[in-house]
């Protein structure tokens, strides 16, 4: 670069899950590639990527409005270049809706295409619209740039895609069919970040445990998590999400063998009641459920569990409801992530009958939260006195002057100590606890 040509600034703005975050990353490191550094400053970008989710209809309008705002941003600065990519704009039809609402936007890009996203830049040069989105994900997903190296954290895909169908997702949509990566590459992978400081990895897909179901000779999820563990001078293994149906014995005996496996379950339950969870399509009943639960327990008595919940599912009775408030008494979850169902077009449930109206559905979710906050309330106040071991992440975003980790749990802990130990695993006993916060002293 010569002096007088100034430095390129993207910012990408992502919504959704973690593996939308993991193809932000994707998407910001070949931006780097292409010469531009990243930014958390509008006014001084170049290139805007608003990386997309359409799980619920709270996400897209969010996401409507941040593409509104670009609007008068491009205004000021007519060379801004915006690129709006991801499960919204994948969904099918979404484009050519999307395309008439924001004519602003330079680049469109899908889901299964975003490793090409250099190719849209370049395309895009000549001041032209780009929209490239692929129907099928093509076998080319090992050339899509790792994530940023030298975190402490990283996430890692095992696979994409989902084929469970639950009826009221729009994820096997917009995601395709489940694809599992190869062993030796996620190991690769892994080994890579580790040697450029990573101490703990996120194993992700939408169902971890049917990895591997596309193989032959088999080799499922427990047979990679034993090959992850022996990876020298990582420190911690996590994975999310396990899908009820799918997990195993071997599974959970591997995890209980494991000297890195972290004893954190995220099982999303989606409802309590039956009838429902068949309507759902998700191939379990609650007493299969706790069933799960109760051999997790057995092998793993320290673990922890978290889950995803939806209030107001069509047809969801006041019964049904109850039946959801009392599988959070038996199963004690330290933490549920809580949605009130949101229609998606092109799924099964959105034609069903007994759509619930919104008030309701409010009601329920505040009933719901209100009873897990008391759940994590005590299982948080059972901590104290006790010790855990913490992976130290570096200063609290909310109190700079403190240090924050997890528990191998996944519960967030705040001390004060050295910034030094930032990166180790060290002893913390819990001796102050709320809802969500908990506070730890070192323990020598
Ligand atoms: N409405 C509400 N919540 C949904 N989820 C998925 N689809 C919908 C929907 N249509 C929730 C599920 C899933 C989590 C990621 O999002 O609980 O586990
Ligand atoms: Fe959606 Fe069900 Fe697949 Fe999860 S398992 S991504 S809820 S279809």
């Amino acid at each position: 670069m010569t002096l007088l040509e100034k430095e390129k600034k993207v910012v990408t703005i992502t919504y959704g899950c973690q593996m939308s975050e993991r193809d932000a990353e994707t998407l910001t490191e070949i931006t780097r590639q292409e010469g531009y550094t990243s930014s958390d400053d509008l006014e001084d970008a170049d290139l805007v990527i608003v990386n997309t989710c359409c799980v619920r209809e709270s996400a897209e309008n969010k996401i409507l409005g941040k593409i509104g705002d670009l609007k008068k941003l491009k205004e000021k600065k007519p060379d801004l270049k915006i690129a709006i990519s991801g499960c919204m704009v994948q969904q099918p039809g979404a484009l050519e809706r999307l395309q008439k609402r924001a004519p602003h936007v330079d680049i469109w890009a899908g889901t299964h295409n975003l490793h090409e996203f250099s190719d849209l830049l370049h395309r895009s040069e000549t001041g032209k619209r780009v929209a490239e989105i692929w129907q099928e994900p093509h076998q080319t997903l090992e050339s899509a740039p790792l994530a940023e190296k030298g975190k402490l954290q990283a996430n890692v895909n095992i696979m994409y895609g989902c084929d469970n169908f639950c009826s009221y997702c729009i994820v096997p949509y917009v995601r395709g069919r489940e694809r599992s990566r190869q062993p030796q590459d996620i190991i690769k992978e892994i080994k890579d970040l580790v040697a450029a400081g990573c101490k703990e990895v996120t194993l992700l897909g939408q169902n971890v445990n049917s990895y591997g179901k596309d193989f032959a000779p088999s080799y499922d999820f427990a047979d990679l998590l034993q090959e992850v563990d022996q990876i020298p001078e990582l420190l911690r293994i996590r994975f999310i999400t396990s899908h009820p149906k799918d997990l195993s014995d071997k599974l959970i005996e591997t995890i209980a063998r494991g000297k890195k496996l972290c004893e954190h379950f995220h099982l999303p339950l989606q409802s309590g009641s039956n009838s429902i969870l068949r309507c759902m399509n998700r191939h379990y009943t609650r007493e299969y459920y706790l069933s799960r639960v109760a051999k997790i327990r057995e092998l793993l008595p320290q673990a922890t569990l978290t889950t995803d919940i939806i209030v107001g599912f069509p047809g969801e009775s006041e019964q049904d409801f109850a039946e959801t408030l009392k599988m959070i008494s038996s199963v004690h979850y330290s933490q549920a992530f809580t949605f009130m169902y949101s229609k998606r077009s092109g799924t099964v449930a959105a034609d069903m009958p007994g759509q619930i109206p919104l008030d309701l559905k409010k009601r329920r979710l505040q009933r719901l939260m209100s009873v897990q906050n008391e759940e994590s309330y005590q299982l948080r106040q059972g901590m104290i006195g006790k010790c855990y071991e913490i992976l130290v992440e570096g200063p609290s975003k909310t109190n700079p002057n403190r240090l924050t980790g997890r528990t191998r749990g996944n519960i967030l802990v705040v001390f004060d100590g050295p910034p030094e130990v930032t990166g180790s695993l060290i002893t913390l006993r819990i001796v102050e606890a709320g809802s969500w916060t908990l506070v730890g002293e070192m323990v020598p």
